[in-house]
């Protein structure tokens, strides 16, 4: 076919053309456009390649492009910044000194997803997205990327109905960008994904904002989201060096892409840290998809000491920035010393 002979651009295979149909769809299906149950919860097994939705994604994103769901909880594939899918299926979270008695399961690392043919289901425990209505039975790697490919982030979904129409998202895709998925890169402090705006919102579209709702979602942690930081916190994190050097570092080489902030300058490969009207934001705490710490922590919320991650659960230790026994947790890197 002469296609494909034409050098394909980014993108190529999500945006490629009816060719491409029938790397996901089986060919009957993809022409007549009779797809309406993308989980296959009707038992037709016929117009999706493989299984779900989010199995049909799996089969090339779990180990390859990107690395989504790596082969054990134990040893992850380097991460491009999303976080990998593979921390569900996890033991036990819980590294406070009552996680063995108190094992917190690998379903709360991040999102669940109903992917029976790699070993995930949908989340038993919580039925919503807290903060907001969407259903955890609906939850699939396109809840939030849309297969057919957009111009967007990620070809993340922006404002209009998602989900087959049971869902609408009021909010814009975030403004960023982010490491190749086709290549070995992994995400280090300078390069990583480049968040410029909107991300808080975004989440909004299913979570609110969820922090930040007087308690009514959250009696144990209020914070705000999608604010600027101001120059008292902008100082703070370009002068953070890890606990053990709270004030030695340096504006030039400050970016921690463990806790990213936004700003509409930031670029892939930028070590600065943040100005006066940089932003918090939900991925400034959190991974898009999973981590080996509840919540989709980007660190583990529920350790004092960053090197007791994994002491108690087993579980992967998330790599200590700042090597040292002192760490503590990256609340510091914006509120200083005891933050
Ligand atoms: C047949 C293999 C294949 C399947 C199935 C597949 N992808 Fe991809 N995907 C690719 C390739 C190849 C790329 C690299 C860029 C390109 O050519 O589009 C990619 C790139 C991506 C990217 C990154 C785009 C960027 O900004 O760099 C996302 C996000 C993505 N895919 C999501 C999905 C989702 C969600 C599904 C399931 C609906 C899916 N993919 C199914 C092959 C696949
Ligand atoms: C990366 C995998 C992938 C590729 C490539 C792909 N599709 Fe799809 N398509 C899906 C998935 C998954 C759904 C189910 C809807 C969902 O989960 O959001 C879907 C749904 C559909 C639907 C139902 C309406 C809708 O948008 O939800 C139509 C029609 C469709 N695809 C046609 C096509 C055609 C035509 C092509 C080629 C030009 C194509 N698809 C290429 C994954 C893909
Ligand atoms: C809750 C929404 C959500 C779901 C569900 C989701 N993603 Fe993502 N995904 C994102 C966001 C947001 C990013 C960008 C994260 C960042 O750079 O911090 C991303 C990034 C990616 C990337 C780029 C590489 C990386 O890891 O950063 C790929 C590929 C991808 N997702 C594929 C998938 C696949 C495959 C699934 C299902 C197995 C999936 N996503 C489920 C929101 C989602
Ligand atoms: C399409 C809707 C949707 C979007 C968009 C979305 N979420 Fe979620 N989220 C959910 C649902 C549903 C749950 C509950 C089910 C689950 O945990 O698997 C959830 C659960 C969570 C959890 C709790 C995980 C746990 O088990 O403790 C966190 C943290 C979270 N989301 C953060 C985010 C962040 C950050 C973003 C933006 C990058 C985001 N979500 C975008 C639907 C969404
Ligand atoms: C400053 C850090 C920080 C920011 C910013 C942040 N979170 Fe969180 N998030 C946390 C912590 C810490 C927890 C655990 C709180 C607890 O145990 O009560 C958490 C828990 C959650 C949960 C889990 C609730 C549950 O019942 O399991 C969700 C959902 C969530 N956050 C979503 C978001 C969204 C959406 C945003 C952006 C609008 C966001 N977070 C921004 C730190 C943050
Ligand atoms: C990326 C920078 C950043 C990180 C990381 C961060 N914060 Fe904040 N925090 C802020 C900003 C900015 C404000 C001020 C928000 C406002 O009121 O405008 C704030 C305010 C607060 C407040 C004041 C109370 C409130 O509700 O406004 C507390 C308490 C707090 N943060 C605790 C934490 C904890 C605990 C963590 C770690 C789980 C954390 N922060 C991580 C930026 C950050």
């Amino acid at each position: 076919m002469l296609a494909l002979l034409i050098p394909f651009p980014a993108f190529a295979f999500h945006e490629g053309g009816v060719a491409n149909c029938k790397g996901c769809h089986t060919i009957h299906n993809s022409e007549n456009g009779n797809l309406v149950d993308p989980d296959n919860r009707n038992g037709d097994p016929a117009y999706l390649r493989v299984g779900t939705a989010s199995d049909l994604c799996l089969s090339c994103h779990a180990t390859t492009l990107g690395s989504e769901l790596s082969a054990s909880p134990l040893s992850p594939a380097p991460n491009k910044g999303g976080g990998d899918f593979v921390f569900l299926k996890a033991n036990n979270l819980n590294d406070a000194s009552t996680g063995i008695l108190n094992p917190i399961p690998g379903s709360a690392a991040g999102h669940n997803l109903n992917a029976p043919g790699h070993g995930l289901a949908p989340d038993g425990t919580l039925n919503r997205a807290p903060g907001g209505n969407y259903s955890s039975y609906m939850m699939s790697c396109t809840s939030c990327h849309n297969p057919h490919g957009n111009s967007n982030f990620r070809m993340l979904y922006g404002v209009g109905h998602v989900s087959q129409g049971n869902f609408t998202f009021l909010a814009p895709a975030p403004v960023a960008s982010g490491l190749s998925v086709t290549d070995g890169s992994a995400e280090s402090n300078n390069l990583h994904t480049a968040y410029r705006s909107g991300m808080s919102a975004w989440c909004g579209n299913c979570h609110g904002n969820y922090h930040d709702n007087g308690g009514a979602n959250n009696t144990v942690f209020s914070h705000k989201s999608g604010v600027v930081l101001g120059g008292d916190i902008a100082t703070i994190y370009a002068r953070y060096n890890g606990t053990d050097f709270p004030t030695s570092g340096s504006f030039a080489t400050a970016y921690l892409a463990q806790v990213p902030f936004e700003d509409a300058l930031a670029t892939v490969t930028g070590t600065q840290g943040p100005t006066a009207t940089s932003k918090v934001m939900c991925l400034s705490c959190h991974r898009a998809h999973a981590s080996s710490a509840p919540h989709a922590g980007r660190w583990d919320f529920n350790v004092s000491f960053l090197n007791q991650d994994g002491m108690v659960s087993g579980s992967y230790p998330i790599p200590n920035p700042y090597p040292g026994p002192n760490q503590r947790r990256l609340c510091e890197k914006c509120h200083g010393l005891g933050g």
